[in-house]
C-alpha cells in the first residue's frame, strides 16, 4: 500500500506519523520505502541519525512534485510492499503528486476544531485528487490529543467539512519527540509505551482500510472485466 501523510498545516504530526507508521511495518517484516518529500527534509536527517547510531529505519529516498510521473516513483515500488510518503506543508504542488500516487491519504490533524477547520484546503486537495482517481481513501487522523473533549471536538469538525476521520488517535506523548530525536520509530524506540501501542492499533486501522479499498476496487475491475474480457487487477 501507498500511504501518503499530507496536510498543507504546518507541525499537525505528519512527519512523526511516517516514521511511526514507517517503522512498524518494517517490524512487522514488510519491505518499506519512505519517501521524504519534503524540502525541509525531516525524515531525511532522522535517517541520518538513525544511520549514525547504527539503528535500522526504512529505506528513505527524497522525491517532490514529479513523483506521480511514470519512471519516477514506480520505478523504485517494484522492490517494496509498502510506501509511506512524509509530505511538506503547504506546496500544494507535491500534496498533488503525493495524492496523484496514494492508496490512502491520511491528514494528520490537531485536537482543536480550529486545527478541524485550518483543514479546509487540504480537503480540497484531497477531493480534487477524488475526481481523477475515485479510489483514493483519505482520513483524518487526531494528533497531539491531549483532552477527550478537545479531541470530540476535532472529529465532529472534521466530519464537517467532510473528511472521515480514524478511530486510531495520537494523543500527544513526548516519547514521539524522542523516538525522532533519536532516529527510531516509536514501536522499536519504546515497544511497550502507550505511544507505541496507539501506533500499532492505527497501522491495525490502515490495513483493515485498505484489505476493504482492495475488495472494493477488485470487485469493481471484476465487474468491468465481464463487461470488457479484460483481466481484473490484482491485489497489491
Ligand atoms: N503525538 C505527538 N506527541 C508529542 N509530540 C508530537 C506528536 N506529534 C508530533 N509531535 C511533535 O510536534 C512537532 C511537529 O511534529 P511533526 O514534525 O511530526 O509535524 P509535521 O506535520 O511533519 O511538521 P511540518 O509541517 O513542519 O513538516 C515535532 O516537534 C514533534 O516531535
Ligand atoms: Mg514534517
Amino acid at each position: 500500500m501507498i500511504i501518503a501523510l499530507c496536510g498543507q498545516k504546518g507541525g499537525s504530526g505528519k512527519s512523526t506519523a511516517a516514521q511511526g507508521i514507517a517503522t512498524e511495518l518494517m517490524l512487522r517484516e514488510r519491505r518499506v520505502l519512505l519517501v521524504d518529500a519534503d524540502p525541509q527534509g525531516t525524515t531525511r536527517t532522522w535517517s541520518d541519525v538513525a544511520g549514525e547510531g547504527g539503528r535500522r529505519v526504512p529505506s528513505v529516498v527524497a522525491m517532490g512534485a514529479k513523483m506521480h510521473v511514470p519512471g519516477q516513483l514506480d520505478a523504485v515500488l517494484r522492490s517494496y510492499d509498502d510506501c509511506v510518503i512524509d509530505c511538506p506543508p503547504r506546496h500544494g504542488e507535491i500534496q498533488r503528486a503525493a495524492l496523484m500516487v496514494a492508496d490512502l491519504a491520511i491528514l494528520p490533524c490537531g485536537p482543536s476544531p480550529a486545527d478541524a477547520w485550518a483543514m479546509t484546503e487540504s480537503v480540497e486537495l484531497v477531493n480534487e485528487a477524488k475526481i481523477v482517481r475515485p479510489h483514493l481513501l483519505a482520513y483524518g487522523l487526531i494528533s497531539q490529543m491531549r483532552r477527550i473533549a478537545i479531541g470530540a471536538g476535532a472529529r465532529d469538525a472534521l466530519v464537517g467539512i467532510g473528511l472521515p476521520v480514524l478511530a486510531a488517535e495520537l494523543r500527544q506523548r513526548a516519547a514521539h519527540a524522542e523516538a525522532m530525536a533519536s532516529g527510531q520509530g516509536i514501536t522499536d524506540y519504546d515497544a511497550t509505551s502507550p505511544a507505541a501501542d496507539e501506533v500499532r492499533a492505527l497501522v491495525d486501522e490502515l490495513f483493515a482500510l485498505t484489505r476493504k479499498g482492495t475488495h472494493a476496487k477488485h470487485k469493481t475491475s471484476t465487474r468491468r472485466s465481464q463487461a470488457t474480457e479484460g483481466r481484473p487487477s490484482s491485489a497489491p
